[in-house]
């Protein structure tokens, strides 16, 4: 069920109307920010209505009620503690430079010049990019073609089983669920592998942010699942934050 107040439903119609008139462009797809300048006056206004001025420079100097992230401090901080809540994590950090700025800084966390990592081979490049540049020794996995969509699968737990028994000194793995296809991989099953082989767990979950309050039919996100260590989500992606 979608329910929007009036006050929402008409900021979005003169969103609406302000875009047609200027660009002929209205889009409601992700990521949630694409094509969405407009929305910047009625963001204004709200922090009008909340004692801060207009959103330029530093959110400390012109709206000091949005606090800062370093350390986080007022509705930031109380916005992070909350996402934390609601996601049931151990700690939820917001992230800036979409999901490539918080997956490198996973990386970083997680790689080194002396550790091995297995990837499967259709992740986002920022996992790649981030792990080279921390030094690791990076190995991958092919994932599985499947012919019917017509495009690559998650990767599987039975190929990450097959690849740590040629060797099985690997620090971490890195794996997207949902992929840009809208494929889940066994988030459970690969987890308990990593966690017993004392294995750290990064799931790039970009795509993901709104599964965790889908009905359960839905595949898990690895949110609350033993031996997934971190997890990366847009919410500017299938969630529709600003960003
Ligand atoms: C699976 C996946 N991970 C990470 C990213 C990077 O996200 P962002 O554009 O927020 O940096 C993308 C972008 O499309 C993606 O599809």
């Amino acid at each position: 069920m979608l329910t929007a107040s009036k006050e929402c439903l008409a900021i979005l119609h003169n969103m609406y109307k302000n875009a047609q008139s200027k660009t002929h462009l209205f889009s409601m797809h992700m990521p949630g920010h694409a094509n969405s300048n407009e929305i910047t006056p009625y963001l204004n206004l709200l922090l009008q209505q909340h004692g801060g001025s207009k959103l330029e420079g530093s959110s400390d100097e012109h709206c000091g009620f949005l606090g800062n992230y370093f350390p986080p401090t007022g509705a930031l901080k109380q916005s992070q503690e909350f996402a934390t809540n609601l996601y049931g994590t151990e700690r939820t950090f917001y992230g800036i430079n979409g999901s490539t700025g918080s997956l490198i800084s996973a990386t970083r966390v997680l790689g080194g010049p002396n550790k091995k990592v297995l990837l499967p081979r259709n992740l986002h490049r920022s996992i790649i990019h981030g792990f080279r540049m921390t030094g690791a020794n990076i190995r991958y996995m092919v994932p599985n073609f499947r012919p019917d969509f017509g495009v690559f699968d998650p990767i599987s737990y039975e190929t990450i089983k097959e690849e740590l028994e040629k060797d099985s000194k690997v620090d971490a793995i890195a794996l997207t669920s949902p992929t840009y296809d809208g494929l889940s991989a066994e988030i459970g099953k690969i987890a308990k592998l990593c966690h017993e082989r004392n294995i750290r767990l990064l799931i790039d979950g970009a795509h993901g942010s709104i599964i965790p309050f889908l009905p359960e039919r839905f595949p898990e996100s690895g949110l609350g699942v033993q031996g997934v260590d971190m997890i990366v989500q847009s919410l500017h992606k299938a969630a529709g934050s600003f960003s």
